[in-house]
């Protein structure tokens, strides 16, 4: 137990916080999450630009939705306890690619790549990473195009590029990892083998299903870009 007359004898030598210090990292967050903000909004008008264009030219559209958020300062802390990183500003930003994250769903396979391409050629969008876990599933059997980019966004006396995951996922690879997330989430423990066999294969399901789609879209002659 702590011997409340000790604390007080040693309260001298116990050292707070600084005020002024815990301030200053404090907007330093706020003013790095208004950054990630502000790239959200920027590539996602670049997206709807590209999905409007294409409505425009083709009557019909290669991406079905788009969503974003902004990492929670407790997932945040959580990641960086997990990968062992001190609390920085730096060691934020150097490591967690994902503080910015949009998720773009197409119709078809070949949209996702088309759309990834049309993105990705704009010259304030340089690609820092892709992981194409379409061509190579990961073992569970999710799906989908990452892409980590630096968007260059321009501030009143600064240009910063800013880092922004972007996954691009068709609707039934989005169905398996949405309903795969749920059940992840609700199941604490790790999956048995029996049902992780069983999500993969519904992911098999999902992937021959858009490959049928694909398909049919190439029969419809809908791929006209
Ligand atoms: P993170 O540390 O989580 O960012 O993983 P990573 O650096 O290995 O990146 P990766 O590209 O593999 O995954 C990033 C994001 O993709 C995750 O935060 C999820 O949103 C999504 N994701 C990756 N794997 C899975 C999966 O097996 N199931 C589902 N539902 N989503 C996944
Ligand atoms: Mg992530």
């Amino acid at each position: 137990m702590t011997d409340l007359n000790e604390f007080e004898n040693n309260a001298e030598e116990i050292h707070l916080p600084n005020t002024i210090d815990y301030l200053d990292i404090e907007k330093q967050y706020r003013q790095l999450m208004f950054m990630h903000e502000a790239a959200i909004e920027q590539v996602t008008a670049k997206l709807n630009i590209l999905k409007g264009e294409f409505q425009f030219s083709n009557d019909r559209n290669p991406i079905s939705s788009i969503c974003s958020r902004i990492k929670s300062k407790e997932s945040i802390i959580d990641k960086m306890q997990k990968k062992g990183l001190p609390f920085t500003i730096s060691a934020l930003l150097e490591n967690i690619k994902d503080i910015a994250g949009i998720r773009v769903i197409c119709p078809f396979i070949e949209d996702v790549y088309f759309v990834a391409r049309m993105l990705v050629k704009q010259p304030d969008i340089e690609v820092l990473e892709v992981k194409d876990y379409i061509r190579e599933p990961k073992d569970n059997g999710y799906r989908s195009l990452h892409l980590i980019v630096s968007d260059r966004v321009n501030f009143s006396n600064v240009s910063r590029g800013v880092t922004v995951e972007i996954q691009i996922r068709t609707i039934a690879m989005d169905f398996w990892a949405s309903t795969e997330h749920q059940l992840r989430y609700k199941k604490e423990t790790n999956f048995t083998k029996e049902a992780h066999d069983k999500l993969k294969y519904c992911a098999e399901l999902m992937a021959e299903a858009d490959r049928e789609i694909q398909n049919l879209a190439g029969d419809f002659d809908l791929n006209q870009w």
